[in-house]
């Protein structure tokens, strides 16, 4: 099962809700580790368009980066260090662990240099690749307003010997992990045709190039699994879900999904006879 289920308990809000990071918990690996190794593994051979984006400002970082994994798994995670090939370092790194790796340099603003994400939630790394974060989030609704500032500032401010992490969630139609596109119509069904995904983000700076390494893991549960596991939990979905923005309902492909996955109105609209 997931191991984080990040719903709150006041109404919806863009908000970064960035905690400190323990190093040694940078990477995580669980017993779906080497079924996810494999899974990224052919997603970078079959998909490697759509999985790996690479410029050349990416490179030196890049590099940089698959040393600190090693030496990050030699340290904390002996028993999941593997041999490496000969393909970009960023690639090489990526199919050691289990996060999306995504490195962000500073130029005129923060730009994503280079990507390799096995487990998109609905969007095209082609189009994102060399974006600054306004533009990476543009489809966003209200994430100018809301985060542009705070983000772009965080970003500069993050520290080498300290990171970050957030976790950020959605329910989805599909446990699909790579999920490249898709319409964001909300289709019918009830709770046993839902998924709820949790990405756990962290935030590093890398000593040598100053480049940010944001990291993505992705955690997907059936939703029914997690309404057996805890009582409020379709409460607090719910919740959540009607309290948005009717924009972000729409950008999350939402719409309507509350009120039919609703308990207390289900209640009150069965019939009773
Ligand atoms: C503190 C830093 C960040 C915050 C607070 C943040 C926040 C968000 C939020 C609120 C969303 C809306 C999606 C959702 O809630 O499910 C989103 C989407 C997204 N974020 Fe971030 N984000 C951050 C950093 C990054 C970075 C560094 C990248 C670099 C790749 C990134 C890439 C994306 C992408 C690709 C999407 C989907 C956009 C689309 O639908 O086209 N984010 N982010």
């Amino acid at each position: 099962m997931i191991p984080y289920v990040p719903l709150e308990r006041r109404p919806f809000r863009l908000h970064m809700g960035l905690r400190p990071l323990e190093p040694s918990r940078w990477l995580e690996f669980d017993e779906d580790a080497a079924a996810l190794r494999s899974l990224r593994a052919r997603l970078i051979d079959e998909e490697r368009e759509r999985v790996v984006a690479l410029d050349e400002p990416g490179r030196a970082p890049s590099a940089e980066l698959l040393e600190v994994v090693l030496d990050h798994l030699a340290r904390v995670h002996p028993e999941r260090v593997a041999p490496i090939g000969d393909d970009h370092p960023l690639v090489e790194a990526a199919r050691l662990v289990c996060e999306d790796l995504c490195v962000m340099v500073r130029e005129d603003a923060w730009r994503l240099r280079a990507a390799v994400v096995c487990f998109p939630s609905r969007w095209d790394l082609r189009e994102k690749i060399g974006a600054t974060l306004r533009e990476i989030h543009g489809p966003v609704p209200g994430y100018e307003a809301a985060l542009g500032d705070p983000v772009d500032a965080f970003f500069d401010r993050i520290d080498v010997a300290r990171g970050y992490w957030r976790l950020n969630w959605t329910l989805l139609d599909t446990p699909e992990l790579f999920v490249p596109e898709g319409a964001r119509a909300a289709p019918g069904g009830d709770l046993e045709n839902w998924y709820f995904r949790v990405e756990r983000q962290t935030f590093r700076r890398l000593s040598g190039s100053g480049a940010v390494v944001f990291t993505i893991r992705t955690y997907v549960a059936p939703a029914a699994r997690l309404a057996e596991r805890d009582e409020h939990f379709v409460e607090a979905l719910v919740d959540q879900m009607a309290s948005a923005p009717p924009a972000i309902q729409a950008y999350k492909g939402w719409v309507g999904v509350a009120e039919r996955l609703d308990p207390r109105r289900r209640a009150s609209s069965r019939p009773d006879h």
